[in-house]
């Protein structure tokens, strides 16, 4: 299955003095979504937005905000993100007791939905509950444990890139494919190659500052890499 490839870039990784910039940069430089990585302190070990982001972001641009909630209990909140604009919510999966009743919620608010698999976490809930799999809009397998930017990539997460794709066919789903973590230029080949569609890439966007010219560099290569994966 042919899905359009999407970069999103990452803000945690950007300037905080500068959201505002950082956001409307990235959609000028041709960005489809801006990931937003919400932290508590205690599902990881960090802080990082509030809810309070997204409004201020909606004003800066007009590309879809995704909240990525790295934080405990996301059944509370779910309402507040939608309320505050979130155009997708991502939850981990290891973070819901009861997924498929969670990804209904986001769903209920009018909101897309997305599921993010943890290193060291499998498919386990999705194959038990495969109507989820016609609900969510994006699958997000981690190359990282959440928490930072800037970590190494785990090899680990290409079988489950396959994997992922293996079940969209056998369910008949529409998901993207997403990686989060060490989304870069050595990285992107193998991800691509594997299945994947959507690539959340924050240090190798922001870093150095030259947010258009790396976002062309990724997509160029991403699109090169799946000619390729297309031949084999
Ligand atoms: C990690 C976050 C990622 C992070 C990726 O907790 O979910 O979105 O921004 O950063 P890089 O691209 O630097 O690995
Ligand atoms: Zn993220």
């Amino acid at each position: 299955m042919k899905k359009q490839l999407k970069v999103s870039p990452s803000i945690l990784s950007a300037d905080y003095g500068n959201l505002e910039s950082a956001a409307r940069e990235a959609d000028r430089a041709g960005g489809d979504a801006i990931h937003i990585d919400i932290m508590d302190g205690h599902y990881v070990h960090n802080f990082s937005f509030g809810i309070d982001v997204i409004p201020a972001l909606k004003k800066a641009t007009g590309i879809p905000l995704v909240a990525h909630l790295e934080i405990d209990n996301p059944d509370v909140f779910i309402a507040d993100f939608a309320d505050a604009g979130a155009d997708m919510i991502v939850v981990q999966e290891d973070t819901c007791p009861n997924l498929p009743r969670t990804v209904q919620s986001i769903c209920r608010c009018g909101t897309k939905a997305g599921i993010g698999i943890n290193p060291d976490r499998g498919f386990d809930k999705l194959e038990a509950n495969p109507e989820i799999l016609k609900q969510i809009e994006l699958l997000i397998v981690m190359a990282v444990y959440p928490g930072f930017g800037g970590q190494p990539f785990s090899p680990a997460a290409l079988p489950k890139i396959e994997k992922a794709a293996a079940m969209r066919e056998q369910f008949g789903a529409d998901y993207d494919i997403g990686v989060d973590g060490a989304v870069k230029e050595a990285t992107i080949p193998g991800i691509v190659g594997a299945g994947a569609n959507y690539l959340i890439a924050g240090s190798s966007v922001f870093n150095d500052g030259n947010v258009k010219k790396n976002i062309n560099t990724l997509r160029a290569l991403a699109e090169k890499s799946l000619v390729k994966s297309y031949r084999v």
